[in-house]
């Protein structure tokens, strides 16, 4: 993975899909203890919104390399006082090897990515959610030893997470399928750049139906319908959102063997039920688990270790 060397990580489609492909087998090699990358580098995590997964993620993976990662939480940073992006930007490129920056306004991270020199990862934006996307694919390829060909099922709003997914699974030539309330679509940007890369060897659909949608899936995905920064239309969606509940009924309508993922946090009751969240299909586990192994082979290929 030498190629990613010194990259930046904004979008999936930053990547190859050779490279993404390259990315997720580094995961399962190391994941599998096979190969253990190591380098004594300093990761920076500037996170503008809460977090557990992907900061203690990110943190514990810098450790396992023989690295550090430093907690540069903007409100006990000069950041709260109005130090401009562009400026902190300049300054911690002197003192850190990498960086991880979550932010709402994606323009906010690509000012971070023009000001730093050192390889900037996106945790998160209201955009894409790149690093969940890889952590999924590696999901699935471990529970069906395969992604090409198989189809993944999103079901909800068409946010962050739908957008790095339906990129993502275009790359590895996995089907993808999203379902959202009219309304709540994908951005048609990503959507094209999704069918474009699958180039008609895969299947790339935005539908308002989703049981049609979850017909003979491999796996089911759900995200909240009201992402952070949105809170406050969580109540006017609910009624949008209510047919898009990932339950038992809906779960039996897709394949027999199929698997339910969750980027988490999850709210039960609403995007997806207690039963199917923790049934016996489930496997947000292992997918919260695989955030660490992606972002550590990341790491390791932008910081030069793999
Ligand atoms: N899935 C995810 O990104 O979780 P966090 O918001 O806890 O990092
Ligand atoms: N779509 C969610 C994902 C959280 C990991 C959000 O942006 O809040």
């Amino acid at each position: 993975m030498t190629g990613l060397i010194g990259r930046d990580f904004l979008s999936l489609a930053d990547l190859s899909p050779e490279e993404v492909r390259g990315l997720l087998h580094l995961a399962a090699e190391m994941k599998a203890g096979r190969v253990t990358p190591q380098c004594r580098k300093v990761l920076g995590l500037v996170f503008y919104k809460a977090s557990t997964r992907t900061r203690v993620s990110f943190s514990v993976a810098m450790f396992q390399l023989g690295g550090q990662a430093i907690d540069l939480n903007p409100s006990v940073t000069q950041v709260s006082r109005g130090e401009p992006l562009a400026d902190t930007a300049r300054v911690l490129d002197r003192y850190l090897d990498a960086v991880a920056v979550r932010t709402f306004d994606r323009a906010d991270l690509e000012t971070f990515a023009h000001y730093a020199e050192i390889p900037v990862i996106n945790a998160l934006t209201d955009f894409a959610h790149p690093c969940q996307a890889l952590a999924d694919l590696l999901t699935v390829q471990e529970q069906f030893g395969r992604l090409d060909g198989t189809t993944l099922t999103y079901v909800g709003d068409g946010n962050n997470v739908a957008h790095s997914l339906l990129l993502g699974c275009a790359m590895v030539g996995a089907n993808v399928r999203v379902a959202t309330p009219e309304g709540f679509e994908p951005k048609p940007e990503i959507v094209e750049r999704a069918q474009a890369i699958a180039n008609g060897r895969s299947e790339v659909t935005v539908t308002h139906d989703p049981v049609a949608a979850v017909k003979d899936a491999n796996a089911l995905y759900t995200d909240v319908w009201a992402s952070m920064g949105q809170e406050s239309e969580a109540s006017d969606r609910l009624p949008h959102f209510q047919p898009y509940q990932i339950n038992d009924d809906l779960l039996a309508k897709a394949d027999r063997e199929a698997i339910v993922l969750h980027c988490l946090p999850a709210h039960r009751g609403e995007e997806i039920t207690e039963s199917v969240l923790e049934g016996s299909q489930s496997r947000v586990w292992d997918q919260a688990e695989n955030r660490m192994h992606v972002q550590k082979a990341l790491l390791a290929s932008l910081l030069g270790a793999a």
